[in-house]
């Protein structure tokens, strides 16, 4: 199972808003088939590895990582290629969340007489499919942040100033992020400081849309994002009570203007369950610190990447990270779990996902 759910991430980018998913046939204690989903609308794992078998199926048992779907989607249901090739024991790592799937699978694969065991590195896969599942359980995209900071935690000088904190490495990394998003998200103010491009380069396996969150509008039309609006998606999410001539201009632009309820906390909800109702899965926030403080403060953020740069910049002016309201108490300070560590150069790369309860200690990978 454990290579099934390595094979599984090799969809990352390129399956959803399917979730990533591997699949393991072995016999005697050897692998003798794999598969992955390798790309939206392509073959499912099961049906990959089923594929690449040409044994018997006596003895053989088939591991996959997520329920074999039941119903007729892009493609004809799993359980049926299973119960065809006569394999008669699957091991399942995690149920579909998927309201058409949901158990069905299962109980299907056993109405036919397979035997399946559930639940085998059933934490492992959670893990994996925490953005998929996020999207179906929240109506939310994922939100992973990140952040290019000094040594004192500041991502720009008192006046500003952020170009560049994190070295030319980082950046290629922060890129590689944006290749495989469905969405990087932005406020105005750093819209207007940085007049960012916020494009992958070199470009990922999917494109994702730049959305901008400007209340009144005012992202200049002569920005590189107005100017490159055509060719790659912007969106600016508006207050309703922004000035008409304002949204018109930025449509006429070529930006797609979407506009929710004046209070900013309700209209960053609003915007985020837009984004998952048109499939988004995963959403790449750059800051500012405005913006990642309201995300904290609604307890949004979901997975944090952190480029860590040697520079010491210093002023209580200068830009914090996470703005905001913050908490009162320690207590209610999230945690952050499933630590990664990479040295990038002179850049500490540091990543993990967010907890609301203290995690149980574990090594740094
Ligand atoms: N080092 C790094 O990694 C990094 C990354 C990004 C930015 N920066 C730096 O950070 C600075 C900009 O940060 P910032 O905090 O001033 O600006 P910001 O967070 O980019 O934008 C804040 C603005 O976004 C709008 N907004 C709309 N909805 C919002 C919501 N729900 N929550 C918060 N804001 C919302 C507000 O303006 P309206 O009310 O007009 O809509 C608000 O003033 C720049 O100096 C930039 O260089 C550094």
């Amino acid at each position: 199972m454990l290579r099934a759910l390595e094979l599984a991430m090799r969809g990352e980018g390129r399956v959803e808003p399917n979730p990533m998913v591997g699949c393991v046939i072995a016999r005697g204690g050897s692998i003798v088939a794999e598969g992955q989903h390798g790309r939206f609308g392509g073959a499912h794992a099961e049906v990959e590895a089923l594929a690449r078998f040409d044994g018997s199926p006596a003895d053989a048992a088939l591991y996959v990582t997520l329920e074999p779907c039941c119903h007729h989607g892009k493609t004809p249901p799993c359980t049926d290629a299973i119960g065809r090739s006569g394999i008669g024991r699957v091991f399942v790592a995690h149920p579909d969340p998927y309201p058409e799937v949901a158990g069905r699978g299962v109980a299907k694969l056993r109405a036919m007489g397979v035997e399946v065991i559930e639940g085998v590195c059933r934490e492992e896969a959670a893990e994996l499919l925490a953005p998929y599942r996020t999207r179906i359980e929240k109506g939310r995209p994922w939100i992973l942040v990140k952040v290019a900071m000094s040594w004192d935690g500041k991502i720009a000088t008192r006046s500003g100033d952020s170009r560049w904190i994190s070295g030319e490495s980082s950046r290629a990394v922060a890129h590689a992020l944006r290749g495989r998003v469905d969405a990087v998200l932005v406020g105005i103010g750093t819209a207007e400081r940085d007049d960012p491009l916020l494009t992958a380069r070199p470009p990922g396996p999917r494109v994702a849309t730049r959305v901008i969150l400007d209340s009144q509008g005012r992202l200049p039309l002569d920005s590189r994002l107005v100017r490159s609006a055509r060719e790659t998606p912007v969106l600016v999410a508006v207050s309703e009570s922004a000035d008409p001539r304002a949204v018109d201009r930025l449509g006429d632009a070529g930006c797609e203007v979407w506009a929710g309820p004046a209070d900013r906390a309700a209209r960053l909800d609003r915007l985020l369950g837009e984004l998952a109702r048109r499939g988004m899965t995963n959403v790449l926030v750059e800051g500012g610190g405005h913006v990642i403080g309201s995300l904290r403060d609604a307890d949004r953020i979901d997975e944090v990447h952190l480029f860590l740069a040697p520079r010491w910049i210093g002023g209580s002016l200068a830009v914090s990270p996470v703005a905001g309201r913050g908490p009162d108490s320690l207590a209610d300070a999230a945690w952050i779990d499933r630590l990664a560590l990479e040295v990038l150069d002179d850049d500490l790369y540091v990543r993990g996902r967010v907890r609301r309860e203290r995690p149980s200690p574990q090594p740094t990978a």
